[in-house]
């Protein structure tokens, strides 16, 4: 019994480390899979596969690619190969020993949030006679890809093995590529982001982000209650060419999913990067957590918008300010106002009849406020409890509860068996 524990001790020390793999590395000695390898690194899925700690990938000989790559975009690609990657160890001992013959796995494409039902989970069944058969979950599907060899293991943190050809899942291969004309401004609203929305819209920095998409495009979008927060500064108060860097800082160029923020080294620049500041954020990862920091504030980052390649949109928690704008200490409200009834933080779910957006400038101001900083007609008024809603996790930030567990069962039972 104490032995269990002790490899339970052993391996929970183990998880709190920090993954050390690079799949890129560990397939450049296989040419035959110098294609796959190359797409893991084009769709960034090496980075996520990089930041998981209980992994196996499923790679397909250049051949078997091939088929796949001359027909799809790459965004259809990057769906393909997410089924290929399983949130488990599998080395080829355990294929053979499946309980029952038959299981199913959840892959990095149940992740995405584009697989609804069973599609981002992989059937694997023994056929019998050494035989390993791989399906898509999805009621129907032919098990019509097999394993084929083992192609490397580092026990229990990642696992290369070959299959025949493709997992295919319903609907995978027909999506449609994100086109140059996704409404990024639509799917903002639609994900709790209303004020940032027209505020791109009124500034003309939507075009901006709309003519940097083809190359890259990743936008940390606040929530409408972000810009209700306590301290965000009054944005009345900033020039129009303030506004326009504050908003072209919530933007990268490139693609870069969540693996690949967890996996960044040092600070990212933003689309407010120019000669005259640097604009960036650095970004920390804790657990399945990632936090981006400006040097004034952080956020969390919170929800997938969207996530197909070549554009990554999320949610974040805060306004992020940028230094350059606002130093070290934003002070909030001007001092010589009356401070009323101090009503501590007026953050959640008062429905008051406030428009949503912006602070409203106080109305001794003599100068009309400028159009940026009006609120769209009708926008509806906030709706109360989307806090709750604009919390909730995204699934892509929980899959490595259950792989961490997976990982204390496969030890414990490899113990026992040996
Ligand atoms: C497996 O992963 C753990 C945690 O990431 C790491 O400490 C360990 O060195 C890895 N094992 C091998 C054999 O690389
Ligand atoms: C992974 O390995 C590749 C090939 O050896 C290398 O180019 C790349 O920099 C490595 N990535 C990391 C994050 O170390
Ligand atoms: C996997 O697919 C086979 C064949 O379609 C099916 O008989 C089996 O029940 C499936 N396994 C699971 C766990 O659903
Ligand atoms: C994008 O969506 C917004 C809001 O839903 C709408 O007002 C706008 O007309 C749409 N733009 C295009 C080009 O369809
Ligand atoms: C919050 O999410 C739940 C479940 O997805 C949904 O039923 C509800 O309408 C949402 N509430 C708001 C305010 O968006």
């Amino acid at each position: 019994m104490s032995t269990v524990f002790l490899f339970l001790t052993l391996s929970l020390l183990a998880i709190t480390i920090s993954s050390a793999h690079n799949i890129t590395d560990i397939l450049k000695d296989f040419p035959e899979y110098s294609q796959f390898n190359s797409y893991l690194t084009q769709t960034k899925l090496a980075d996520e596969i990089n930041s998981r700690q209980t992994i196996t990938v499923l790679v397909l000989p250049n051949g078997a690619m091939s088929d796949l790559t001359a027909k799809h975009p790459l965004s259809v690609i990057k769906s393909a190969l997410s089924l290929l990657v399983l949130l488990d160890y599998y080395d080829p001992q355990k294929l053979h020993q499946i309980s029952k013959g038959t299981t199913l796995s959840t892959t990095l494409y149940q992740t995405t949030g584009n697989a609804p039902g069973n599609l981002g989970f992989v059937n694997i069944t023994d056929l019998q006679g050494g035989k390993v058969g791989f399906g898509s979950a999805a009621s129907g599907s032919k098990l019509d890809s097999t394993y084929t060899k083992s192609v490397k293991q580092i026990p229990y943190n990642v696992s290369v093995l070959e299959i025949s050809s493709p997992i295919i899942a319903p609907g995978i291969l027909t999506a449609p590529a994100p086109s140059a004309d996704v409404n990024i401004t639509a799917l903002l609203e639609k994900a709790g982001c209303k004020t940032f929305a027209s505020l791109l819209v009124s500034s003309g920095v939507i075009k901006t982000f709309e003519s940097a998409i083809s190359k890259g495009l990743t936008v940390f979008a606040p929530s409408d209650e972000a810009f209700k927060a306590a301290g965000v500064p009054d944005l009345t108060k900033l020039t129009n060419a303030e506004v326009v860097s504050l908003l072209q800082y919530h933007a990268a160029n490139g693609y870069n999913p969540v693996g690949t923020l967890k996996t960044t080294k040092g600070s990212i620049s933003t689309l407010a990067t120019n000669g005259a500041g640097k604009f960036d954020l650095t970004v920390t990862t804790a657990g399945d957590s990632v936090t981006l920091h400006t040097g004034v504030d952080s956020s969390r980052l919170a929800d997938t918008v969207l996530d197909s390649t070549p554009l990554a949109i999320f949610t974040v928690d805060n306004v992020l300010l940028p230094t350059e704008l606002f130093g070290k200490a934003p002070s909030p409200a001007p001092a010589g106002e009356p401070v009323a009834a101090p009503s501590p933080a007026p953050t959640v779910a008062s429905p008051g009849p406030a428009p949503v957006t912006v602070e409203a400038p106080s109305p001794s101001a003599a100068s009309p406020p400028a159009p940026l900083t009006e609120t769209p007609g009708g926008a509806p008024a906030d709706a109360p409890g989307s806090v709750e809603n604009s919390t909730t996790d995204n699934a892509a930030f929980h899959v490595n509860a259950p792989a961490l567990f997976a990982v204390l069962v496969t030890v414990v039972c490899s113990f026992l068996l040996s």
